[in-house]
């Protein structure tokens, strides 16, 4: 049984006006521990819709979403969300990072709710990460005084922290120039691989999606894998015919 299992996952809200939308519709997904995963999707396709089913901010509607072999349909509120925030780490587009608080406060701010960590333990682990992504230099600066690409690289540290078993990254590179965002999803697959956590990557980024070791694509709320000879075909035709690598 794979970390990470979704059969017939749907996400269905309704409208004002009464009407259904659907935003999901029949998702079959499986990660592996340790696995690289990449959804490739145009906006308003449901990517971050499903990124939050994944990570437990959101449920699904119809389906069933197994963690760990445990269906997360019937796990109680509290369970629920220490998982959240045991099991797994976020970062997003906006890095949405703390203000005013050094770069080792961002990253120790998950471990406030770890029970029995001494403070001066919580400022090492921080420290060990920001170390991890080349930061050690500037683990006292806030990020009003750190590039896109640093404060990224705090927020990837910051989702490590907890040793996560998934990390799930919504638009990871969305806010940083093409160099830079080559950058960090390079460090974002280098610390993943070395702590031995699962990835998933959600982009409209053709190139950043190439470099998972799985693919898929979602369109119009429906998942299908990328991969073997014709997912390969498209992905790179789509990237070819698309210098910017984007699809929305
Ligand atoms: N709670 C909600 N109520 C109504 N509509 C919603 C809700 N959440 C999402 N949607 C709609 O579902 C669709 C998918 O949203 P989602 O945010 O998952 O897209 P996305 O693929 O992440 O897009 P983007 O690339 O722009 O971030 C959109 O049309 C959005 O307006
Ligand atoms: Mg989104």
């Amino acid at each position: 049984m794979s970390l990470l299992h979704l059969r017939g996952v749907s996400r269905e809200v309704v409208l004002p006006d009464g009407n259904l939308l659907h935003i999901l519709t029949g998702v079959d997904l499986d990660v592996d521990a340790g696995e690289h995963v990449s959804i490739v999707g145009r906006s308003g396709s449901g990517k971050s819709t499903l990124l939050n089913l994944l990570g437990l901010l959101d449920s699904p509607t119809g389906g069933e979403y197994l963690l760990d072999g445990e269906p997360t349909d019937r796990l109680r509120a509290r369970r629920r969300s220490r998982l959240r925030g045991e099991a797994f780490g976020f970062v997003f587009q906006q890095f949405n990072l703390l203000p005013r608080r050094s770069a080792v406060e961002n990253v120790a701010a998950p471990l406030l709710y770890a029970r029995g960590k001494a403070y001066y333990q919580r400022r090492r682990s921080a420290l060990e990460m920001l170390d991890r992504v080349g930061l050690s230099a500037r683990a006292e600066s806030t990020p009003e005084k750190l590039s896109g690409g640093e404060q990224q690289r705090v927020a990837i540290a910051r989702a490590l922290v907890r040793r996560p078993q998934v990390v799930l990254a919504d638009e990871p590179t969305g806010a940083l120039d093409v160099e830079t965002g080559a950058a960090v999803m390079a460090l974002l697959e280098q610390v993943t691989t070395e702590t031995g956590a699962a990835l998933v990557t959600i982009t409209h980024d053709l190139n950043v999606a190439a470099l998972a070791g799985r693919r898929h694509r979602l369109d119009s709320g429906r998942l299908s894998p990328l991969d073997g000879a014709g997912g390969n075909a498209e992905l790179s035709a789509l990237t070819a015919s698309r210098p910017a690598g984007g699809i929305s």
